[in-house]
């Protein structure tokens, strides 16, 4: 995830960067989807885009239907400016990833699946613990990652690719 990309999608983003749905949701998104993706075998680059973009088109912190697609739609704009590189399988992934990641579906594939996880397991910020039922990977689903994530999203956790976005920010457009 490189500092041109970071810069285009925060200098869209029209929320607060500090709000449940910013910069410190983003990066436990990031980092459960490596996690997961040790286990799932998910592609990692798909799975970290999807943390970059599946938020990033909000409009409001409630249920704001449709942001997903927007999400999509604009990790499209970006991607055939050439800010990141994916092949054409692996952007329908995120895309898709992206588009439905609020339908409440537990079926697809592996890396699509990742990708839902790594945000449910981000629930527990607003106060809601994710149920196993609702996750879509065996990894998720263990009892240490649940209890990891959950602590981490009830202490709002940063973790370090956010101090470093933060950072490249910092230093002024
Ligand atoms: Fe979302
Ligand atoms: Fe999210």
């Amino acid at each position: 995830m490189n500092e041109t990309l970071v810069r285009a999608v925060l200098a869209e983003y029209v929320l607060p960067w500090n709000g449940i749905h910013g910069l410190r949701h983003w990066g436990r998104v990031l980092e459960n989807g490596q996690r997961l993706a040790e286990r799932t075998g998910a592609d990692g680059d798909v799975v970290e885009l999807f943390a970059l973009f599946h938020d990033s088109r909000r409009v409001n912190e409630g249920s704001d239907p449709g942001h997903g697609l927007r999400g999509g739609d604009f990790a499209r704009t970006l991607w055939e400016r050439g800010l990141f590189d994916l092949s054409e399988e692996q952007f329908d992934l995120l895309h898709h990833a992206c588009e439905l990641h609020t339908a409440g579906q537990v079926d697809g594939d592996v890396t699509v699946q990742t990708c839902w996880d790594a945000d449910r397991l981000d629930l527990a910020r607003v106060w809601i613990i994710p149920d196993p039922r609702f996750l879509c990977t065996e990894a998720a689903k263990d009892e240490g990652v649940l209890s990891w994530a959950i602590e981490r999203s009830r202490s709002n956790h940063q973790v370090t690719a956010v101090g470093t976005w933060l950072e490249w920010l910092s230093r002024g457009p």
